[in-house]
């Protein structure tokens, strides 16, 4: 045995990953977001606030990232959490890391409201603060409200976050005026316009930003066995265009799973191709795939394949930009929150930021694209 083998196997011993490791080091290697911006696409995550003060994770983020989005950071309900009451803590931390970082910095959300009568997905958690729902707000009230909590935020992060979801998961099975929306409270005390009316304030207030609109499960043609919501999201952009509502760009959040999701490139592709033809941008928001316990090697090669498709599709029909919903499952709402039960995946890293196949994958991915 040669004495360079033994060096080289002691150190492997000593510290890992070492040359005998075959899987790559998200903490080694090039960063996602120098390989991403050689193909042309900016690449974000949403920043988990738990993981703040967590070295290793907020040097992987600064590492692969080039958008950062805080990922309670912006709701009502963490900003303004009795009237006129304001925290800014945990988004001010993300855009001053995101600007340390030369980062871009993402506004999530301005105004999203939940069904109002459905089951609350996240444990009572909501992203409308419970002072807005008890006050009993007239429409004029409510609209007062809204202005205020945008352009309020808005103004906080001018010339930092270029572009902003003002309105998040309008979407719903509500008919009103041959569109769908979510019975959300600003649906109830507001009324339907008052999407438009905050896309108006939001452009009134800033007028350089880019303005989108974002939801869920509306992503590829032909999503959960040809649901609705997909021609539904369409159907309520152009009805929005055509009332005037100053709409630059399209949210589509990306939510999927090993179990049922396999969309292909084409019906990615599009879907994004009908909302360009509209004049508006592309945008996958908020991409995750998760696994169901018990994880196994089948499941693993299905979310890098996944992964591989949706960004093979992202980069072959222009989307502007894609953000990941965390990039690891220490702090993943999939992991880790309320939402899902028994999912021990759901992003590119475990939990001791070891990487999934798939961040190989993508990796790979954008090397072979690259210009
Ligand atoms: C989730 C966060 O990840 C959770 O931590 C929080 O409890 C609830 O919100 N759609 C969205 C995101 O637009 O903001 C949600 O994020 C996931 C669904």
């Amino acid at each position: 045995m040669s004495l360079r083998f033994v060096a080289a196997f002691a150190l492997c011993l000593s510290a890992l990953p070492c040359v005998f490791e075959s899987r790559p080091s998200a903490a080694a290697d090039e960063g996602l977001r120098t390989l991403a911006a050689a193909v042309g696409l900016p690449i974000g995550t949403a920043l988990a606030p738990g993981g703040l003060d967590d070295d290793a994770y907020m040097d992987l983020a600064a590492r692969h990232f080039s958008i950062l989005v805080p990922e309670y950071g912006l709701y009502m309900s963490q900003l303004q959490p009795a009237p006129g009451v304001w925290d800014f803590g945990d988004a001010d931390a993300v855009a001053a890391f995101a600007a340390e970082h030369v980062q871009m910095l993402r506004g999530h959300a301005l105004i999203w409201g939940l069904p109002i009568g459905a089951r609350n997905p996240f444990g009572g958690w909501r992203p409308t603060p419970g002072w807005v729902h008890e006050s009993e707000l007239s429409r004029s009230e409510a609209i007062a409200v809204m202005k205020r909590q945008i352009e309020t935020v808005m103004a906080r992060y001018r010339g930092q976050a270029r572009d902003w979801i003002v309105v998040n998961e309008a979407l719903g099975s509500h008919d009103v005026d041959g569109v769908r929306l979510s019975p959300t409270i600003w649906l109830e005390t507001i009324g339907p316009d008052y999407i438009a009316l905050a896309f108006e304030h939001a452009r009134q207030v800033d007028p350089s930003v880019r303005l989108i609109l974002n939801d869920y499960g509306a992503d590829y043609l032909g999503q959960h066995g040809g649901s609705d919501r997909v021609d539904d999201y369409y159907d309520l952009l152009a009805y929005l265009l055509a009332a005037g509502a100053p709409i630059d760009g399209v949210g589509f959040q990306f939510h999927l799973s090993v179990e049922y999701d396999a969309p292909t490139v084409a019906q990615i592709a599009d879907n994004m191709a009908r909302y360009q033809a509209l004049g508006l941008s592309t945008h996958i928001t908020e991409l995750d795939v998760r696994i169901p316990a018990p994880v196994t090697d089948a499941k693993l090669r299905k979310q890098e394949e996944l992964y591989e498709t949706v960004l093979h599709a992202v980069i072959q029909s222009g989307v502007a930009d894609v953000t990941l919903w965390g990039f690891t499952d220490r702090y993943s709402w999939i992991v880790t929150g309320e939402t899902f039960e028994n999912y021990p995946v759901g992003t590119l890293l475990d939990s001791e930021l070891a990487p999934h196949p798939a961040f190989a994958a993508v990796r790979n991915l954008f090397e072979r694209h690259s210009k």
